[in-house]
């Protein structure tokens, strides 16, 4: 059993924690409501200064462009403010499809999500994925529908949407009075009131009502008639068909709480963020390989779950960044970093706040540590003080293109090497070596990483690089049954061409077709084929 640290402070720290991710659709409104959330806390003073992080539309090959992002992405991977008593940490997520693993990557991280989802086009593809890897790992998600200022779905429709593709079980705790033109304001299942919209424009003034009780004829002089009798009848309905809110069920990713409002305008935002603080889980206990790891714990320990390039090519140190999961991570302490099974120090431990990132001496569960690294690290490494274990939740999934890498300048071999090695760390994209020629194959999510590796090999490393296509629609982990059989050494004999290594040396097999993996799995039912690099 390993020691509680019995010290009330400390425990303090972890319970006052809230470290979480805001996902969507590209446009649902994630960037908005984060931006929103932050003037809550007093961390930003002015609307504008996280949008900055948003890869624009048609930026594909626009390097500059890239690179800005790049920047930008250091200061925004994590934005931590006060609010009431807690400390939040936001975990940024690109919304951007292609680097959807890197979101993935950061999901590993989070305690809960918030879910935003634009109401007129309702429940959107990025959405359903990314949904399904919370659903997954059982995270706590609140979903926010989002744009309540314009026309769009029928609330209820909205709510038997994202049951039935989400695969979630909703109950509103805030319901729309009215909607686009005739959108009057929010009615608060959760704090029993009524939150109006007023001014010239129904636009950022809003005024809240206490009304535990929506039969008091009050209401009809302050909605109206018709939208008063609309609204009992919609209340009586949801007490009817939803189940109550019972927090327990939230936290065990059984229930999904629902509110509405618009971003934009900042209705419904401030809702939103009290009853998060006040459900939201503080740091949870974490599976290692070896053990469930506890927050309370006495001794560090946490994991890498990103890894950013400095944007200096001259510096070519990098940022690793550490989820504590448990104890305290003291800055020149030394941590027993597992892979390479030794010690480190780091004199310099970085902590994130709103718009900038300072030394902090002393980090708790549920706080991000960015840590300056000269390559020893990888996404997936665990730090402890001592102990060998590691965490587990870091998967590679199979990417959707692949190409052969080639180089374009002999003399600079040695650099191109380096530079792909240090970029798959990093996690751009996911390098594969053909077992017969040893030629390699990089793998990504998205056609936009292909640019970013050309791009930056030549400004970061000085090499230079071409792809040529190889038609794989699948990477698949082989794992077989045993390892000796007839069955899987005819395996490997007749798929050589398609057999490679991943960058951690396990058997990958590159299938080209849906058919070609339902046809193998047939023909060799003793060799079991993964999606994901974690199948055990
Ligand atoms: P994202 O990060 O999820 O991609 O979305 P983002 O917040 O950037 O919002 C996408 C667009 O939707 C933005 O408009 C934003 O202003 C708008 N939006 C966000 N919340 C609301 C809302 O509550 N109501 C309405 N009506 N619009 C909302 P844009 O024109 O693409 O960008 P911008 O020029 O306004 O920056």
């Amino acid at each position: 059993m390993q020691t509680i640290y019995n010290n009330m402070s400390f425990l303090k720290e972890i319970q006052r924690r809230r470290t979480f991710g805001i996902i969507s659709h590209p446009d649902a409104g994630k960037t908005t409501l984060t931006e929103k959330l932050l003037l809550f806390g007093g961390a930003i003073q002015e609307a504008g200064a996280v949008k900055n992080n948003k890869i624009k539309k048609g930026a594909t090959s626009d390097f500059m462009e890239i690179e800005r992002q790049r920047g930008i992405s250091v200061s925004t991977s994590v934005l931590a403010f006060n609010y009431q008593d807690k400390k939040i940490n936001i975990l940024d997520t690109p919304g951007h499809k292609d680097f959807a693993e890197d979101t993935f990557r950061t999901l590993t991280a989070v305690d809960s999500v918030i879910v935003v989802i634009d109401v007129a086009k309702g429940v959107e593809e990025q959405t359903e994925k990314l949904v399904s890897v919370c659903r997954m790992r059982k995270i706590p998600i609140i979903v926010f529908i989002n744009k309540m200022d314009r026309e769009g779905k029928d609330a209820f429709d909205l709510m038997d949407e994202v049951e039935q593709k989400l695969g979630l079980t909703v109950t509103p705790l805030s319901f729309p009075i009215g909607m686009g033109y005739d959108f009057q304001g929010i009615y608060n299942l959760w704090e029993q009131n009524i939150n109006l919209f007023s001014g010239d424009n129904r636009k950022n003034i809003e005024e809240t009502i206490a009304f535990s009780d929506v039969q008091n004829p009050e209401l009809e002089k302050i909605i109206g008639q018709k939208p008063a009798d609309t609204l009992r009848e919609e209340l009586e309905l949801i007490d009817e068909v939803y189940p109550k809110f019972d927090r327990q069920d939230y936290l065990d990713g059984k229930l999904q709480p629902v509110f509405f409002g618009s971003a934009l305008n900042n209705f419904g935002v401030r809702e939103l963020l009290d009853c998060f603080v006040a459900i939201a889980p503080s740091p949870r206990p974490k599976e290692s390989e070896t053990r469930l790891v506890d927050p309370t714990e006495e001794k560090m320990s946490g994991f890498v779950f990103k890894i950013h390039a400095n944007m200096d090519p001259k510096h070519r140190d990098r940022l690793a960044f550490i989820k504590i999961v448990s104890g305290t991570f003291e800055r020149n302490k030394p941590y027993y970093h597992v892979r390479l099974k030794k010690n480190l120090k780091f004199s310099s431990p970085n902590a994130f706040f709103a718009e900038k990132k300072e030394i902090v001496d002393i980090s708790y569960p549920g706080d991000i540590v960015g840590l300056h690294d000269t390559g020893n690290f990888k996404i997936g490494d665990t730090l402890t003080e001592g102990e060998i274990m590691s965490f587990k939740g870091i998967p590679s999934f199979s990417p959707e293109h692949f190409r052969y890498i080639n180089n374009a300048d002999p003399l600079k071999a040695k650099q191109l090497d380096k530079g792909v090695d240090q970029l798959m760390d990093e996690g751009v994209a996911q390098l594969f070596t053909l077992e017969m020629n040893n030629r390699k194959i990089i793998g990504t999510v998205g056609a936009l990483q292909y640019e970013v590796i050309q791009y930056r090999l030549e400004h970061e490393y000085g090499a230079k690089c071409t792809y040529e296509n190889f038609p794989v629609h699948k990477a698949c982990w082989v794992k077989p049954n045993d390892p000796k059989n007839e069955e899987f050494k005819e395996f490997k004999r007749i798929k050589q061409k398609f057999l490679a290594k991943d960058k951690y040396g396990q058997l990958v097999f590159l299938a080209d077709s849906d058919f070609t993996i339902q046809m193998t799995q047939n023909k060799y039912p003793s060799v079991k084929l993964f999606f994901t690099s974690e199948f055990e």
